[in-house]
């Protein structure tokens, strides 16, 4: 009994004082095992009289099952303290501020082109797009410019087989719904979108840049229609005190032709580098459509007429936003696009 009992207090002890799963790992393995010190206990067995047997082996029993119990309960203890070491190690601050995710900005070409759509459908337009590659029929002829008009050299163009082009100019989508639309009256569309030109780029001209034409037909549409159309957009885009002004021009596909000129931002029209001391600026191309633009479309130009104009986007956010290379639009530079994050 008294080895029972000293074992039970060496066992319980070394239990206790454990740290470590594996030690406890072998403690059990040593002390239930069967070569181990409760197994050997048993051995004493044979010495004792019948009557003592059952008591003792009672309490070698008990013995074990007090060893297992307590094993469990530093086992749970042991795994408990791991855990809590885990979380401690692995502990992340919240209170640290985060990485800030790069947000990206509106391109100044989108900016410009949404102000102006903002615009006009707040005018009553409809936003109408097309396609970048165009037949000849529809970026040229039914714009009133027949093959060998010398008009098609102003416009240099990127041919992909004899009938095919990047459209040089959005009026290739006007066409398109002139003659969708007809007969149908009135109609009231901006059409904006990349054009394509066989130039050589430099710090004025690039290859590829954007335009948004307008077009409205009705009855009895007219230039002073244009021009007040033109005027709000003036205000709007360069500020309430702009002023337009009317130069005769040509298109082909408008008769009478204008060139459109607002009156300077920058110097409000006394004379600056930017208006090359004009005080006017020219900003688009406009007109009353031609009678055989109409015609062409199943349009009966003695029963409605319209206006027509084109402006360049990149020429607009040149002067709005004061920037002095066109290239600067397609190169990508993060350092000049991030400017624009204030405009949005
Ligand atoms: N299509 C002309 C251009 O590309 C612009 C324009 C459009 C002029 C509509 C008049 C009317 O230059």
């Amino acid at each position: 009994m008294e080895q029972i009992e000293n074992l039970a207090k060496q066992a319980l002890q070394q239990i206790q004082e454990c740290t470590q799963m594996k030690e406890l790992n072998d403690l059990r393995v040593y002390y239930l095992g069967k070569k181990g010190p409760v197994q050997e206990l048993m051995k004493n067995m044979k010495n004792l009289s019948p009557e003592e047997r059952p008591i003792f082996g009672q309490q070698v029993n008990q013995l074990k099952g007090q060893i297992a119990e307590t094993i469990e309960q530093k086992k749970e203890e042991l795994a408990m303290k791991e855990m809590e070491e885990k979380i401690e190690k692995e502990k992340i601050d919240i209170t640290l501020p985060g990485r800030k995710p790069v947000v990206g900005n509106m391109h100044p070409l989108n900016l410009i082109t949404q102000e102006l759509e903002d615009l006009f459908i707040g005018l009553g337009y409809q936003v109408i797009e097309g396609n970048d590659i165009v037949s000849d029929e529809y970026c040229f002829e039914r714009a009133n410019i027949p093959k060998d008009h010398p008009a098609r050299d102003m416009q240099d163009s990127l041919y992909i087989d004899p009938n095919w082009l990047l459209r040089t100019h959005t009026t290739a989508i006007q066409m398109k719904v002139l003659e969708e639309s007809a007969p149908n009256l009135p109609i009231k569309v901006v059409c904006p979108g990349k054009v394509y030109r066989r130039d050589d780029d430099d710090a004025t001209h690039s290859h590829q840049f954007m335009q948004m034409e307008g077009l409205v037909i009705g009855e009895h549409v007219t230039l002073s229609d244009l021009k007040g159309t033109l005027e709000f957009m003036a205000k709007k885009l360069f500020g309430q005190d702009r002023q337009i002004r009317f130069r005769p021009s040509f298109f082909p596909f408008t008769e009478p032709s204008v060139e459109v000129d607002v009156s300077c931002h920058i110097c409000n029209g006394k004379g600056c580098p930017t208006c090359k001391n004009t005080g006017w600026i020219e900003i688009l191309g406009a007109g009353e459509v031609h009678p055989n633009v109409l015609k062409m479309a199943g349009y009966d130009p003695d029963k409605c007429s319209g206006f027509a104009f084109g402006v360049g986007i990149e020429r607009v956010a040149m002067l709005k936003y004061g920037i002095d290379d066109i290239r600067h639009f397609y190169t990508d530079d993060l350092r000049f696009l991030d400017t624009f994050k204030r405009y949005e």
